[in-house]
């Protein structure tokens, strides 16, 4: 296994490109089970999450082509809608193609995709709402088996809660299903609004993008055709780096970004003391004098991203005060906690609230990443801590962040990426 090794503190500066959002890729790559000809989709991130959602496409019978960011799919020839545990475990967001492959071919067995370290990560609201449209689901030895032979019916379903990929998979059943379907409390995430913005391009009539609630005009298991388009910038890859110029209180520019998908984020560096200046695709951070104590409360878009809690976290071990971080999504999202204890942070966790005393100088030292987001805040860590910090178990960044260790040494970090 690789790990990073980072000699800090560092100090970055110069620019880099933020690749495609994965969290937009995903659901936007399963959507093309719903189209019956070829889609070119550009600019999706090259991580671990992408090639395993591909596998799985590969075993469903697609032919594709991913190269240079750019992927040629055509689902044609698709002959197996069962998306096995070996993949599903290993990338719980593949539960995305279950709504498609159902719309699409009026059955499928998806495994179910088994909690991870963040959380428990249920799907009943996927499953409740596919109900609703006239679906019959049955669990099976593990798997969600989902039958619906006249195809699905759309309906008006309220959201107990607003669940993301919940959101996208509803959204691709009610695209393919007979009549209208009202959706509430829907997720507002920028990645669901593209994911409607791409299905209304290809003719599904949609009222109410980027709001709670929408209305999905089906085509009655008519595929669609999607045009080439290309998927959003990252905004939480995009945030990450926000946070390492912050950190090491750098001026850093970032290139091919949506300033405007990042308003939570970068109100709370101004909070920190921090200006982040942005035009149209760029935004660059300019460093506080003296990082401030800052409190977030994690919640759906347009709040502050749970996705951005365990970065600020090793920001905040550099700010001025106290700072309190509440996450309010999901129940475990602190294991990066103890981690950057060892670098020598001062937090103490009661609940879902973590209380930071700052500023601390971090010392480098071993730490082992646990998740995507907090493997990233581990890195932030090491930016700061002076000597050497080792961040093992790297393959949870690889999931999400393209060629960060590049990215960052382009930007003057001494980091490098070494095998165990
Ligand atoms: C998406 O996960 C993202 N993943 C996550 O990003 C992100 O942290 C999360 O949304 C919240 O923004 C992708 O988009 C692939 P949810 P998702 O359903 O859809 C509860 C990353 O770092 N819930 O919005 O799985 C759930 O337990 C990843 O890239 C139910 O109770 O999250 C949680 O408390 C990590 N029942 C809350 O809703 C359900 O059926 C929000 O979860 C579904 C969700």
């Amino acid at each position: 296994m690789d790990y990073l090794s980072i000699t800090g503190p560092s100090r970055l500066g110069g620019e880099i490109s933020i690749a495609g959002a994965k969290n937009a890729a995903l659901p936007l790559m399963a959507a093309t089970l719903l189209c019956d000809a070829p889609v070119v989709i550009n600019n999706i991130p090259d991580v671990a999450d992408i090639r395993t959602l591909l596998k799985l496409f590969d075993k469903l019978g697609s032919k594709f082509l991913f190269e240079d960011h750019t992927l040629t799919i055509d689902n044609e020839a698709v002959n197996n809608t069962t998306a096995t545990y070996d993949i599903v475990k290993t990338m719980r967001a593949s539960i995305l193609v279950l709504g498609p492959l159902l719309a699409r071919f009026g059955r499928c067995e998806v495994s179910l995709p088994g909690g991870c370290a963040i959380g428990q990560r249920p799907i009943d609201l996927h499953l409740k709402a596919l109900e609703q449209m006239g679906a019959i689901i049955e669990i099976k030895n593990g798997y969600v088996v989902a039958t619906a032979p006249e195809g699905l019916q759309g309906t008006r379903i309220i959201f107990d809660k607003i669940t993301v990929t919940g959101s996208e998979n509803i959204i691709m059943a009610a695209a393919l299903a007979k009549g209208k379907s009202e959706l509430i409390n829907v997720a507002k995430e920028p990645e669901v609004v593209q994911l409607c913005e791409v299905l209304h391009a290809a003719g599904v009539e949609i009222e109410g993008i980027g709001g709670d609630e929408l209305i999905i005009h089906g085509t009655d298991r008519e595929p669609v055709c999607f045009e080439e388009f290309s998927i959003i910038p990252d905004r939480i890859e995009a945030g990450t780096y926000l946070c390492a110029a912050a950190i090491t209180y750098s001026s850093v520019t970032l290139n091919h970004v949506r300033p405007d998908h990042l308003d939570a984020v970068t109100a709370k560096l101004h909070e920190a003391g921090c200006r982040v200046e942005s035009d149209e695709n760029t935004m660059t951070l300019y460093p506080a004098a003296r990082l401030k104590a800052f409190e977030i409360s994690t919640t759906e878009y347009p709040g502050f991203p749970t996705d951005m809690q365990a970065q600020f976290m090793a920001l905040a071990t550099q700010a001025e005060g106290v700072s309190i971080i509440e996450e309010r999504l999901f129940e475990n999202r602190f294991m990066h906690v103890s981690e950057l204890q060892r670098l020598g942070a001062s937090i103490h966790l009661k609940g879902h609230t973590a209380t930071l005393n700052g500023p601390i100088q971090l010392l480098g030292a071993d730490v082992m990443a646990t998740d995507l987001r907090a493997s990233s805040a581990l890195v932030l860590g090491g930016l700061a801590a002076s000597g050497v910090t080792n961040v093992h178990r790297i393959y949870h960044l690889d999931r999400g962040y393209e060629a960060l260790h590049e990215k960052l040494k382009c930007l003057g970090a001494k980091i490098e990426r070494l095998k165990e």
